[in-house]
């Protein structure tokens, strides 16, 4: 199988489990726990089918749309993820190309691997997605680089506050930097393909944290990092502080509840992402699809509701849209093409899933986003 013969999701994350060696593999696939909140986000679209009208004259069909502030070209962006250096030696540096090509958004995260002064060199909107640190100083310095390199949207995650708990990797012992079990070197003794990229391309590096961040003998430890610098004392106001500083478009990432949109609506946040992170943090949490009707419902006029976690398919763009979501986000849609080919891989995740929102307004008569709306869905 190659990447010509992929023609969906399924296809890609058969192809990346079959280049990747397992601990990266799993990294990437799994979840938290019991990965039950991983399953349902994208079952969640079974709960509703789209309703299509028939001869509205479809022709010329725009999908973009506008979203705190940035006109997309598609209405799905590349989520900010971490570490994509080790997924594809062109990381970064391949997604920011093909959302360039394809004239959407992407993310870059603080755990990123490429540095978003490099990435910001393209001209698609970018996001900056920021963890908050004990140290304010730090906090207001990082912001104020983003400010200066252009980062358009800055994007707090805040359902972070402590990591997920993660069995594949505990049991292959992936961690920053690597201490893996012997069956978990053995698998990276499998796939010598991968092997000879990554000690042939440019050294692993943070960049958005080694500017600011001791790390001893330049082994960077994400885990330290997490509970030695960042705030899980982090509230409401500290967060209002920061939206004033950044004074530009400002999203939360990891919103769940009608009570907490209203806040972000309250502090002067311009956009919420509704997100669980991809299952990856609190199992059990309900799906962001699940959720997204009664917060489009509460704080839909006030505020640009986005939402991630679980899209695979065009199909579920338009069903995110028809409630009201003004985008989407989706990680592992892009990542595990990434893995597989590179820049080319996610260009074909993109292309493929162009076509299908398209080919998908054009079954549902729909002209333009705007068209669509909570008429074009029944719930079962
Ligand atoms: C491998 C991986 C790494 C991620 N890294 C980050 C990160 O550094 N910061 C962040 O806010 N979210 C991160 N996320 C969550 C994504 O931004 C997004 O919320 C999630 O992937 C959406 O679910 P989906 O993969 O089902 O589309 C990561 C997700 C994955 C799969």
């Amino acid at each position: 199988m190659k990447l010509k013969d992929c023609y969906n999701f399924h296809d890609f994350r058969t192809l990346a489990r079959r280049r990747l060696p397992a601990p990266i593999y799993n990294y990437i696939d799994g979840a938290a726990d019991d990965e039950k909140s991983h399953r349902r986000n994208t079952i969640s679209f079974d709960a509703c089918d789209l309703v299509p009208n028939v001869l509205r004259g479809v022709k010329d069909i725009d999908m973009s749309v506008t979203v705190m502030g940035q006109k997309l070209e598609m209405p799905i962006y590349c989520s900010p993820t971490a570490l994509q250096r080790l997924f594809h030696h062109e990381g970064e540096r391949a997604v920011a190309s093909a959302a360039e090509k394809f004239g959407t958004m992407f993310g870059v995260s603080s755990l990123g691997t490429v540095s978003l002064q490099e990435v910001r060199k393209h001209s698609n909107p970018q996001v900056y997605q920021f963890y908050f640190h004990k140290d304010r100083g730090l906090n207001n310095a990082m912001m104020s680089d983003a400010k200066k390199a252009g980062v358009e949207v800055m994007m707090l995650t805040v359902d972070t506050i402590t990591g997920g708990n993660r069995e594949r990797d505990l049991r292959s012992g992936f961690s920053i930097p690597f201490s893996l079990s012997p069956a978990g070197i053995l698998q990276f003794v499998l796939k010598p393909m991968w092997a000879f990229n990554y000690v042939t391309h440019e050294k692993f590096s943070l960049p958005q944290l080694d500017k600011y961040i001791d790390m001893d003998d330049g082994a960077v430890s994400i885990s330290r990092y997490i509970t030695e610098m960042l705030d899980p004392s982090l509230d409401w106001n500290d967060v209002e502080k920061m939206v004033s500083t950044w004074d530009g478009e400002f999203c939360l990432k990891g919103i769940m509840s009608v009570e907490d949109a209203r806040k972000a609506v309250d502090i002067g946040c311009t956009g919420i992402v509704i997100s669980n992170h991809g299952g990856r943090q609190l199992d059990g949490s309900r799906s962001p699809f699940d959720q997204l009707d009664e917060i489009v419902n509460a704080v839909g006029d006030k505020i640009d509701v986005i939402m991630d976690s679980g899209i695979q398919r065009g199909s579920h763009v338009l069903k995110a849209l028809s409630l009201g979501a003004k985008a989407v986000g989706g990680g592992r849609f892009y990542l595990y093409p990434l893995a597989v080919a590179g820049q080319a891989g996610v260009e074909r995740a993109l292309e493929l899933m162009r076509m299908e929102i398209e080919r998908d307004m054009c079954l549902m008569g729909c002209n333009s986003i705007h068209d669509l709306s909570p008429e074009n869905l029944r719930f079962r």
